[in-house]
């Protein structure tokens, strides 16, 4: 089971693997400095080597086109909640300018972002910070970007409260994630015991009606949605069922953490896949705005 305490060491490793697996894709360790899943953009084809990198950054590019159309300021103060490698502070960063604070749990991701922020001369407009975003923040930001980070939370209520309160007047919180369509404890038990157990939230993955409820609990009014699930892959049932009973038996097979770490992270990727060719999860992203005016 990966609980809570053991996030951070999950995620240094995933980091190493991750660089590992890029450089076999992209000959690039960092490929896009993200972590997160890899899209197909509208009319791009997923084939060719383009594709794919532009899949790396579709969702940067969408979601600050969403920040700008409610009221983005010129040069925002930005905090990223779960910033992994900060692939969106430096994409962000790069487009419209500002001053970006990244949380993560991990050092090997502190690290990796650090070197190459100070590589690029940006060190002080892209910040990191090994810190937990359910830490007491300033209330500077005027966005707050979550991208498949927040499915960690212990309390997602209290983790979106502790958000909230870190914007400005008029700021907009940015979610993207893998939301449960409904009750999936009911609907996929033994697949929503795999989800707990592998994918690091042991208390169940949130539904796209829990991050509702906590968004707007926490004073905030949501204005926005999309479902990015179209533009993702599902691979068919009996591939999906066979990498998963191979990595059950690489995990059962192999006492190694590392090992088991990683084939922990694929196997809830396996079965998130799963889940959404059977419409019971979705990858969606949820924006929200903190009433007020944007000074
Ligand atoms: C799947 S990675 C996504 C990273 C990044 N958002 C991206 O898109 O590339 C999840 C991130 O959430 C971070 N995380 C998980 N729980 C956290 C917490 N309580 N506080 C801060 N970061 C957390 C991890 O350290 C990791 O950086």
């Amino acid at each position: 089971m990966i609980t809570h305490d053991r996030i951070p060491h999950y995620y240094d490793w995933l980091s190493r693997y991750v660089q590992l697996s890029n450089w076999l894709a992209y000959r690039d360790r960092f490929a896009g400095f993200t972590m997160h899943k890899s899209l197909k953009p509208p009319g791009e084809p997923r084939d060719d080597r383009g594709g794919l990198r532009a899949g790396l950054e579709y969702c940067n590019d969408r979601m600050l086109a969403v920040a700008a159309e409610h009221g983005l300021p010129a040069a925002p103060r930005v905090l990223d909640a779960g910033c992994g490698f900060g692939g969106t502070m430096f994409h962000w960063q790069q487009r419209v300018g500002g001053r970006y604070d990244g949380l993560t749990l991990s050092k090997v991701q502190v690290d990796v972002g650090e070197r190459h922020a100070h590589a690029q001369g940006i060190a002080d407009a892209c910040r990191f910070h090994r810190r937990s975003y359910d830490v007491a923040l300033d209330p500077d930001y005027d966005a707050i970007v979550a991208i498949e980070s927040l499915i960690h939370a212990p309390d997602l209520g209290w983790t979106i409260a502790n958000l909230a309160g870190a914007l400005r007047p008029g700021g907009v919180l940015l979610v993207l994630d893998d939301m449960a369509t409904g009750d999936l404890d009911a609907a996929r038990p033994a697949d929503a015991a795999l989800v707990r157990a592998n994918w690091g939230c042991p208390g169940g993955l949130p539904s796209d009606a829990d991050f509702r409820a906590a968004i707007e609990g926490a004073g905030l009014r949501v204005v926005a949605e999309e479902d990015f699930s179209p533009l993702l892959r599902v691979r068919g049932e009996r591939l999906l069922a066979r990498q998963e009973r191979v990595l059950a038996r690489l995990k059962r097979a192999v006492p190694l953490a590392p090992v088991r770490t990683i084939a922990s992270a694929f196997l809830g990727g396996v079965v998130l896949e799963r889940l959404r060719g059977s419409g019971d999860v979705g990858y969606r992203l949820i924006v929200a705005r903190r009433p007020g005016e944007v000074a």
